[in-house]
């Protein structure tokens, strides 16, 4: 049995819209209602939880036809922290330790089946499952003077996306003994079963470039302009467009033809 989470607990800040950034209205729809699409089409999820921010949970519920979504089973408060919201999640799954469960931030709407099955199918071999892509940027390491104190070898780097998939029995067994840790900080559910599990291998596969994260305002054009090519491309799949009379922007200067 597979079960997605979406995380939507947060409160999007850093967007600063003044409205919690998941239920944001793109091309038409809510941001976490384009994630529900993607995540309710696939033949490889039996059931979504949605973990929502408390005070959103009544702007959200209208959005959610359930006669649209038949996987959606629960709608549950989120907690303050992400790892709260996470672990409210695991309270409402069933208690199978094998049941297959797949976090996928709600910010996240251009996640896709390839990368669905990529991560349930790695759960077959592995307990823990996460999903990433290489680093276009150096990444440095800064001291607290904001000096550079390492500049790790780029090759071993990747960026950490979602989602983050696990055996129920595992990701539950981590964050038992984190909340017993005093010190407990992690951001994401690998840095739980990297730091509490440590013979837990995490396997890592591949995101995309498009499975970026809402985070800051310019993020809000992105997800538009990807949302506005992914249905020009479905739009034109036969023939190649008519550029007569059309500017054309080529290697960042522009001609009209
Ligand atoms: N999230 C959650 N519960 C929280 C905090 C975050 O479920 N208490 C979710 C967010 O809704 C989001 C994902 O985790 O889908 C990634 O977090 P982030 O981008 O940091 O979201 P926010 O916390 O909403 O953003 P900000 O820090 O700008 O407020």
């Amino acid at each position: 049995r597979t079960v997605a989470v979406l995380l939507a607990g947060g409160i999007g800040v850093r967007v600063g819209l003044g409205i919690p950034k998941q239920l944001i209205k793109i091309a038409g729809k809510a941001i976490v209602e384009h994630t529900l699409e993607v995540v309710n089409a696939s033949p490889l999820i039996d059931e979504i939880i949605i973990v929502m921010n408390a005070g959103a949970i009544d702007q959200l519920t209208p959005l959610l036809d359930p006669g649209r979504f038949p996987k959606l089973s629960k709608i549950i408060p989120g907690g303050d922290t992400r790892n709260d919201s996470t672990q409210a999640a695991l309270a409402a799954i069933d208690e199978s330790p094998d049941t297959k469960v797949l976090f996928h931030d709600a910010v996240r709407p251009f996640v896709n089946e390839r990368i669905l099955r990529d991560c349930v199918e790695a759960l077959e071999t592995y307990d823990a499952v996460d999903t990433a892509i290489p680093s276009a940027d150096t990444i440095i390491q800064v001291d607290q003077s904001n000096h550079i104190s390492g500049i790790p070898d780029r090759s071993t780097l990747r960026r950490g996306q979602t989602p983050q998939a696990f055996r129920a029995g595992t990701i539950r067994r981590a964050y038992e003994i984190a909340n017993k840790d005093p010190n407990f900080h992690a951001t994401d559910d690998c840095g739980v079963v990297f730091a509490y599990l440590p013979d837990t291998p995490i396997f890592v596969i591949d995101g995309t470039a498009e499975n970026m994260k809402v985070t800051e305002p310019i993020d809000v054009h992105i997800a538009d302009k990807i949302f506005q090519m992914q249905s020009d491309s479905l739009a034109d799949t036969a023939t190649l467009p008519d550029l007569e009379g059309k500017v054309v922007v080529v290697l960042g200067g522009s001609y009209g033809i």
